[in-house]
């Protein structure tokens, strides 16, 4: 018994850091995945990463606890003890850039992991072993990275709710960059930064989570009308505003005008900002040129499918 099991990033589409504070916030599942490939064993659940260049026997886990805490979630769904296996994971996923790569990590373990012990990965079982991984590296996360990477596509999400899989959305003949600036960001400071800044403008605040549920709602729209044209406008508008908020950087705005004035629909910061990664929605046909520029200028760039497939086992 064999598993071959890849599971993709994601990246917040817009609404990030108004979600903090109550609003809409779209993500998305995107063209880079993790990989476990798995065998039954004799004895122990080791796991090897490519990437970190780590072997580790999960029952008496160090750097891999999350997946521990994922593999005695899902033998506990059956009441069973863990079952012995071999998983060897690698990720083309950049770690610590906002692009959930540990959740993806997750999922694709757990789905692998349930395969050797004879169960079918459902969707609500991955997603559930992955959250339980999840907690073990950021404490109380949203959820929202772990479910991107199980259900795949375009996800609406808002503190405190269920996340929703939009349905008849696509964006046909357009290409998603990735752009990483390097620099290096801490999503508490940027939370503090935009909060500190959201509580100074009083009411107006208000104001401007009403704006950025409207602006998700059209954007929402864009998608279902596969009107590329209009969600890079919004796009362009949300980046604005977290601009204005304190969130974004030098090295972000260079990014985002190069992409803007090669031909992107549209391009913001993704993720907690202050550094970190920029995306530019490009038409299919432009994405080679935009990326070659991006890259001249020191970026690393990422060309992916937006609202690709969730995990999916491929043996
Ligand atoms: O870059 P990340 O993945 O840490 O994204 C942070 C997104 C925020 O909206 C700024 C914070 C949050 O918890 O939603």
């Amino acid at each position: 018994m064999r598993c071959v099991v890849r599971a993709p990033a994601k990246i917040i589409l817009l609404g990030e850091h108004w979600v903090v504070h109550g609003s809409k916030a779209v993500a998305a599942a995107v063209g880079l995945y993790a990989r476990a490939l798995g065998q039954r064993a004799e004895q122990g659940i080791v796991v090897s990463s490519k990437n970190l260049g780590i072997v580790e026997d999960l029952t008496s886990c160090h750097r891999f606890c999350n997946l521990w805490e994922a593999a005695q979630y899902i033998a506990a769904s059956v009441s069973r003890r863990p079952w012995p296996a071999r998983i060897h994971i690698e990720s083309d996923i950049p770690i610590g850039a906002g692009m959930g790569s540990s959740a993806a990590v997750a999922v694709a373990f757990s789905a692998c992991y349930a395969m050797l012990g004879g169960i079918k990965p459902s969707l609500n079982l991955v997603l559930r072993a992955a959250y339980a991984a999840e907690k073990i590296v950021h404490g109380n996360p949203s959820g929202i990275d772990n479910t991107v990477s199980t259900i795949g596509g375009f996800v609406l999400y808002r503190r405190g709710e269920n996340p929703i899989r939009l349905s008849n959305v696509s964006l046909k003949g357009t290409k998603l960059l990735i752009i990483d600036t390097g620099i290096p960001r801490s999503t508490k400071i940027a939370v503090d930064v935009f909060s500190t800044r959201l509580r100074a403008l009083h009411g107006l605040g208000g104001s401007l989570l009403e704006l950025m549920n409207k602006v998700v709602d059209e954007a929402i729209t864009a998608l279902r009308e596969d009107d590329a044209t209009k969600l890079g406008l919004l796009l362009d508008l949300s980046h604005g505003l977290l601009n204005a908020m304190g969130v974004s950087h030098e090295a972000l705005e260079t990014a985002i005008h190069i992409a803007r004035r090669s031909g992107a629909y549209g391009a913001k910061l993704t993720g907690a900002g202050m550094g970190g990664t920029a995306i530019a929605l490009v038409p299919s046909e432009k994405a080679g040129i935009i990326s070659s520029l991006l890259k001249e200028r020191g970026f690393r760039v990422f060309e992916v499918e937006i609202g690709v497939n969730g995990f999916t086992i491929q043996s």
